[in-house]
């Protein structure tokens, strides 16, 4: 019999304290963990793995586009082309925020060509079909002269669109399971955060010249902190206590204990920004940091934390765009740390990026055939056998594959 239990912070809590317990006194790799096969370096440079991925796998992913208070009322619209497809999602009447691609069922123009706006109507700006804030087409110029035209089979094209607590994801497959239980176990770690709650506190973007998952392999282990931030992470973190946990559908977490003398640090000269309420003391005494596949990362922290993530241009580049969210300011005083917060975290993230367009072009020259990962880098394996399960094993060249090896060792949920 399986008895459920309510999910709970302190559990959480005693749980990873555990792992890093585990992690800081074990003196070489744990019992039973496998040998991880090197990863083919074709998979960050061959054009043709790039197009599996493109029609594979971002187009059946759960994708973070926006928050809720981004569509503050009925016909509140956004329109974004990051995910492969130009969208559109627009409050409708009803209050119910709906995606569709931003494609017009006349000729293919795009409905809407503004960033964002409010409307009472979708008007093409082609030839001015009219559509309702529900996607119906509801208005044709000149429709004596369409003759048999059905109209109902002329709304624009949904694609799926679902909150969690605030955070607003799209899916192009719509034989995707539901936002919730795709996310799991991390939805549950994520609900101490309050995520209705939080506001943005500032949005940057960088263009990085090399794959996506050159780049997001680097925010997927701490074994880099040492040599690329010593005076930045590495004076906060103590990687030799990093606990991760892997999770079904590409997902993962790494809780890294801070140094005590970094503890002590903060506690000296705590930030002048408001903390998220009722955070267990966990988040205050290390970095708790999420990967939701696949483009997702967010290392947590009491006052907030930014939601980073990576969007394939081409095969060689990526753009990394990241937002603060955090409690909302409540005096000007808040709004200046929140910038210099930024600024600080500006220079972490360009001690990550300088690294990483020389690595796309020595990778891309043929020097190196495949990639050793160590036990600690495993969440990159991790996310590299969903890359293959999303695409289908099937699909991928054998000699680009990534052989399953670590589904034994997935947490089972707290
Ligand atoms: Fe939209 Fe013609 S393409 S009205």
């Amino acid at each position: 019999m399986t008895i459920c239990q309510e999910w709970s912070q302190e559990r959480w809590a005693q749980h990873i304290r555990a792992q890093m317990d585990f992690e800081w006194k074990r003196e070489g790799l744990p019992e039973g963990f496998p040998a991880l096969p090197s990863i083919p370096t074709g998979r960050y440079t061959d054009p043709a793995f790039f197009a599996l991925e493109q029609q594979h796998l971002w187009k059946k992913a759960w994708l973070l586009v926006a928050r809720e208070e981004d569509f503050d009322g009925p016909g509140s619209f956004r329109t974004l082309d990051r995910t492969g497809s130009p969208l559109l999602l627009v409050r409708g009447q009803d209050g119910v925020l709906r995606a569709f691609f931003n494609t017009c069922q006349h000729r293919g123009a795009p409905v809407v060509r503004e960033r964002c706006g409010s409307a009472k109507r979708l008007r093409c700006q082609y030839h001015s079909w009219t559509y309702g804030l529900d996607g119906r087409l509801l208005q044709v110029p000149d429709r004596r002269d369409f003759g048999e035209l059905d109209e109902s089979k002329r709304a624009l094209k949904p694609v799926r669109c679902e909150s969690y607590d605030g955070w607003v994801f799209v899916n192009e497959d719509p034989g995707a399971p539901p936002l919730r239980e795709w996310l799991g176990p991390v939805a549950d770690e994520w609900s101490p955060l309050r995520g209705t709650t939080l506001r943005a506190h500032g949005t940057r973007c960088e263009r990085i010249p090399a794959n996506w998952k050159i780049v997001a392999d680097a925010f997927l282990e701490t074994y880099h902190v040492r040599t690329i931030h010593p005076q930045t992470v590495a004076k906060l973190l103590d990687p030799r206590g990093a606990a991760m946990g892997l999770f079904a559908n590409g997902h993962s977490r790494m809780v890294t204990p801070k140094w005590e003398a970094a503890l002590e640090r903060q506690q000296g000269s705590p930030m002048p920004l408001p903390e998220i309420p009722g955070l267990d003391p966990l988040f205050a005494e290390t970095n708790p940091a999420y990967s939701l596949f696949p483009n997702l990362i967010t290392p947590l922290d009491t006052i907030g934390f930014p939601f980073i993530l990576f969007w394939p241009v081409d095969a060689e580049t990526t753009d990394v765009e990241w937002t603060f969210y955090g409690p909302p300011s409540q005096e000007p005083e808040h709004d200046r740390a929140w910038e210099l917060f930024l600024q600080l975290f500006d220079g972490v993230m360009n001690e990550d990026f300088m690294n990483l367009g020389p690595m796309q072009r020595s990778v891309a020259s043929g020097a190196l055939e495949s990639i050793p990962l160590s036990y600690q880098e495993r969440r990159i394996y991790h996310l590299h056998e969903e890359i293959d399960r999303a695409i289908g094993v099937e699909r991928v060249p054998e000699p680009l594959r990534v052989a399953p090896r670590l589904a034994p060792f997935l947490e089972p949920w707290l």
